[in-house]
């Protein structure tokens, strides 16, 4: 039995010979150590540790252009590459499994139905970068994937893949699961360093950056679950196969949390590049909109992105493609909202979230998300006055690249986008004082 039975597309990537991320996601004997060994697992760990040295595997996971995962697509093995060699302090390795951003499931998955695969992708990286103790940071609501990492590293250490002097190798690795602190904030590496030292959530001024100061002030590599678990394939087949998946800037694969007015919700693993109409449309994916409606726009992502509009659809899922029509692949979290959608609602819905997940800590990102909650819910009330749109404009302006860590641009980008396609609509509002597309709904 799976705890969340969210859809994905395993059995297209079983029948795949190179994607690879959720060929076992839906076999419940899986999080099984015996079942995981049997479908090759640990082969890579074992390997790495046994028959590479720690500066191969770097090169190596350089080499195959793996990109992080969890939102900026930072390239792993080059990150890695930071840690200082010459630094007497103890070096930490963390697995971000904060998983907060709206729109993305995607890590949840591959923990609580393959969570051997994130601890294999993790041991890795910690000899990679001479690391003997490393954390996963759980978002702590997800309780089901605390207990299946907790049982997951259990067997890891009963069969000694974990341990003391793991493979006879003289090598120490020892890991600890944490259940995290209840914010979206704490996903920001920075903030989820402070609340794994007990501190209070909150993001820190870089420089020093994390490879060279992080947790308890020693060298520390932050990586996504989704990365993590894509590490023991590029070891097993290799960087030049891992790159004959993708396109040339984004190789690999991807899982696309695809959500709001799809028929079939769920998560899909494809090639970097794969086409977003047919993510949403396909009978194998999206299989097209709820009530055959036409598309408004799409949040390509994660709710940090800015706006797709309908006639962008044909775009490649990749990190260059997105740049290029003007939003990001972020957490890859792909939220499509149809026709009859109030732009100004959902705008508000996000600044919301924004305003309430705000650490505080820099006066643009706390004031200015609380005065852009205030407009927007106005002009949503049918209460907005002339100019509000411009003074939205002028308030994002002055967050936008003037904070501490990226939240307060992630609160910006899709208001300024939102308002970028659909001007029309939110002036509709302010001078109708009703919303264009709730037809026959008046606000008093
Ligand atoms: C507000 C905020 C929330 C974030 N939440 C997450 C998260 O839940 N999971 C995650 O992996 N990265 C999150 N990130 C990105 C991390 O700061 C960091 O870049 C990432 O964990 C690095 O891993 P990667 O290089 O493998 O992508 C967040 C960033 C910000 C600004
Ligand atoms: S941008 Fe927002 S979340 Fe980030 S440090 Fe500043 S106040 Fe905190």
């Amino acid at each position: 039995m799976f705890y969340s039975p969210v859809r994905t597309n395993a059995a297209e990537v079983a029948q795949s010979e190179k994607l690879h991320l959720f060929r076992f996601v839906e076999d419940p004997e899986q999080v099984k150590i015996d079942i995981y060994e049997t479908h090759g697992g640990y082969k890579a760990w074992k390997k790495a540790l046994t028959s590479m040295k720690p500066a191969e595997i770097i090169d190596e996971i350089k080499k195959s252009g793996l990109r992080g995962r969890g939102g900026a697509g930072f390239p792993a093995g080059m990150k890695w590459s930071f840690i200082p060699k010459d630094s007497p302090k103890p070096r930490y390795l963390i697995c971000n499994a904060d998983e907060s951003e709206p729109g993305t499931c995607k890590d949840r998955v591959l923990m609580e139905r393959d969570p051997h695969a994130v601890i294999e992708g993790m041991a890795i990286a910690a000899f990679a970068i001479g690391c003997h103790r490393m954390f996963i940071y759980i978002r702590g609501e997800f309780n089901h994937s605390i207990d299946r990492m907790q049982a997951a590293v259990k067997e890891a250490y009963e069969k000694g893949h974990l341990g003391k002097n793991v493979y006879g190798s003289g090598y120490d690795l020892d890991m600890v699961v944490h259940s995290g602190g209840g914010a979206y904030i704490c996903g920001e590496e920075t903030a989820l360093l402070n609340s794994l030292e007990g501190e209070r959530g909150m993001s820190r001024i870089r420089p020093p950056f994390p490879a060279i100061e992080g947790l308890y002030a020693c060298p520390t590599i932050v990586n996504n679950v989704e990365t993590l678990a894509s590490v023991p394939h590029v070891i097993n087949h290799g960087a030049d196969w891992y790159k004959t998946l993708g396109t040339e800037k984004s190789p690999g694969s991807k899982i696309f949390s695809l959500s709001g007015h799809v028929k079939q919700p769920g998560n899909y693993e494809v090639e970097l590049g794969f086409n977003l109409k047919k993510l949403i449309y396909d009978p194998a994916y999206g299989g097209g909109i709820r009530g055959d409606k036409k598309v408004k726009g799409v949040i390509p992502g994660g709710s940090s992105t800015p706006f797709l509009t309908a006639d962008m659809l044909d775009v490649s899922l990749d990190y260059e493609s997105l740049a290029e029509a003007g939003s990001m692949l972020g957490s890859g979290a792909v939220i499509v909202f149809h026709e009859d959608t109030c732009i100004v609602w959902v705008i508000l819905k996000l600044i919301h979230f924004y305003r309430h997940e705000s650490c505080g800590k820099c006066t643009p990102c706390r004031e200015g998300t609380g005065w852009l909650e205030q407009i927007i819910r106005r002009i949503e009330q049918g209460k907005g006055k002339p100019g509000d749109v411009e003074l939205i404009e002028d308030v994002c302006g002055n967050i936008l690249g003037r904070t501490i860590c990226p939240l307060g641009d992630a609160a910006v980008m899709p208001i300024q986008s939102a308002i970028k396609n659909w001007r029309d609509e939110w002036q509709y509002h302010i001078d109708n004082k009703k919303c264009l597309v709730k037809t026959g709904f008046e606000f008093k």
